[in-house]
């Protein structure tokens, strides 16, 4: 059973960082005004929005596993409270980090409304900061760190979420992001 739990908690954490990767990347390219593969811009927020709440899902499985793992010896305040563990506390604390800006970018997306557009944005933005500090964390914290596949499977993360912001920093982008509002206003006022 203590295999399990510690095999399920490597597995999870490895597939929460792919899919957090891929839910930075999809919600840089929701806000283009050319989507990838021409999809509709619809169908980019919806699947940003899934593969997100699934990253939760894995997210969860990752802690619970290794909450109850022997080994790492975590307390539920280690899940909070970042660089307050036993076990490699800088690299596990790195983590917490990740965990607790990804709850505030969960809890504020789940109360948009109430809180409204520029509050939800100026949380949303921690993303920026939480998939570095999680893939730092699932690099050096591991029994997997230093494997070649483990460093491909996060460097292949990586290079998605980096090529996706090179894409957003293009004036390119913006142009037609811009346009893509103008057009919107057009329609809203009757003109188009
Ligand atoms: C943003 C959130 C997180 C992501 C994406 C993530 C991802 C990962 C990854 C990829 C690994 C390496 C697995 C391997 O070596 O095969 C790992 C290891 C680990 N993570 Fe996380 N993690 C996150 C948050 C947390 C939190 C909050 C905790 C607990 C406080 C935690 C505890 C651990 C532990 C103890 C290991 C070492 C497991 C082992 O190999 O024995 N993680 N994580």
């Amino acid at each position: 059973m203590t295999d399990a739990l510690w095999y399920f908690g490597r597995g999870s954490g490895v597939v929460s960082l792919v899919l957090l990767s891929l839910v930075v990347a999809l919600g840089v390219a929701a806000r283009s005004g050319r989507t990838p593969f021409g999809l509709p811009r619809f169908a980019v927020s919806m699947l940003h929005r899934n593969v997100g709440l699934t990253a939760v899902v894995f997210l969860s499985g990752h802690v619970l596993s290794l909450l109850f793992d022997p080994y790492a010896q975590l307390r539920v305040f280690d899940l909070v409270v970042p660089f307050a563990g036993n076990y490699r506390p800088l690299w596990l604390g790195l983590g917490t980090v990740g965990l607790d800006l990804l709850a505030a970018i969960v809890v504020t997306s789940l109360l948009r409304r109430r809180i409204g557009a520029s509050g939800w944005r100026a949380v949303h933005w921690l993303a920026y900061l939480c998939w570095p500090v999680a893939l730092l964390h699932g690099l050096g914290t591991g029994t997997d760190r230093g494997t070649w596949w483990l460093w491909a499977t996060a460097m292949s993360g990586a290079a998605l979420v980096i090529a996706a912001v090179g894409w957003r920093l293009t004036p390119d982008f913006d142009r037609r992001t811009r346009r893509r509002v103008a057009a919107r206003l057009l329609v809203s006022e009757g003109v188009r």
